[in-house]
């Protein structure tokens, strides 16, 4: 096999209480990658997607894992890769992420899969720190393994899968850029033990209502006394925005990841779609352009379009 063309879906990290440790994978949007097999040990970059990002492999989200995943294998090989991007940079959708994953997965096949997936997230965790600056995987384990992962460590990296039931996700993009690298910079770095308390109570909840299916008990656990507090200023209409969707019967959302785009999960379609709207009458009465989709958990994670 010299080439192959694979699609790296977007995710939402975090999953409102589970910050770093909890990330979900969804159906749509999803960049196209290409990779073919070179017989020298290099990186070549290309892009066609007018978002500038950087073409220098050390820097390139996609091309720093591979250049990890270089340094393990003892041959004289390579990889020249083209990223058409769909997932915009900076809208809190896992955009780093994707190139890193579907760069690794893709790698991975061409040299006939030799590395687990484990492995992979550990070289995709290499273009979240040339991202943000710090390695996180709560994007790149769900894009590479679909559903819903918990990371439980990733000094050893320990990744979980945590099986769910259907889920509805609605997700509103204001036009506006969060840096994940501000977002995380304005985080405080001591919590109080009553708010610890509350929130793994409520990570806990949220593992154990998505491995039962309890559509009620994934509600009551969407909540974050961390995080959200403090990041919810960099996002506009915030509070209505998701006070609004939960009147309307949202099971509950916030941020993804580090925002600025706000989901919500629903437990049915009609629901989902109710959401949509009202997150498009909230925004166009505070005159902010948006974007707005509906879509599922995809459990398949990077999938592999073609190859030769
Ligand atoms: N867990 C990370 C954060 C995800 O919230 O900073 C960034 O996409």
């Amino acid at each position: 096999m010299q080439t192959i063309k694979i699609k790296a879906p977007a995710t939402i990290a975090n999953l409102v209480c589970g910050f770093d440790i909890l990330g979900l994978c969804l159906e749509e949007p999803h960049d196209i990658m290409e990779l073919r097999l070179l017989q020298e040990k290099k990186v070549i970059i290309h892009s066609s997607d007018g978002y500038q990002l950087p073409k220098d492999p050390q820097l390139n989200t996609a091309g720093a894992p591979l250049i990890e995943m270089l340094k393990s294998i003892n041959e004289e090989i390579g990889f020249e890769v083209t990223i058409h991007k769909n997932i915009k940079p900076g809208s809190g959708l896992g955009s780093s992420a994707a190139s890193a994953a579907g760069a690794v997965v893709a790698a991975n096949h061409l040299l006939g899969n030799r590395f687990t997936n484990q492995e992979l997230v550990g070289f995709a965790m290499f273009g979240e720190k040339v991202a943000s600056g710090v390695k996180h995987a709560d994007n790149v384990a769900p894009c590479i393994m679909g559903g819903v992962t918990l990371i439980r460590s990733i000094f050893p990296l320990d990744i979980i899968p945590i099986a769910a039931p259907r889920l509805f996700i609605t997700v509103v993009h204001p036009q506006i850029e969060v840096k994940t690298a501000d977002a995380r910079q304005i985080l405080r770095k001591e919590v109080l033990l009553k708010d610890a308390i509350k929130q793994w109570g409520n990570i806990a909840g949220l593992v154990a209502g998505l491995l039962q299916s309890d559509y009620s008990l994934i509600s009551r656990s969407l909540e974050d006394v961390i995080i959200e507090p403090v990041r919810r200023v960099l996002i506009p209409g915030f509070d209505v925005v998701k006070k609004s969707c939960i009147d309307v019967g949202a099971l509950g959302g916030g941020i993804s990841g580090s925002g600025p785009s706000l989901f919500m999960l629903s437990k049915d379609i009609n629901t989902a779609e109710e959401v949509e709207i009202i997150m498009k009458e909230v925004y166009t009465k505070m005159g902010l352009e948006h974007k707005t989709f509906v879509t599922t958990l995809n459990t398949g994670g990077c999938t592999i379009l073609e190859s030769k």
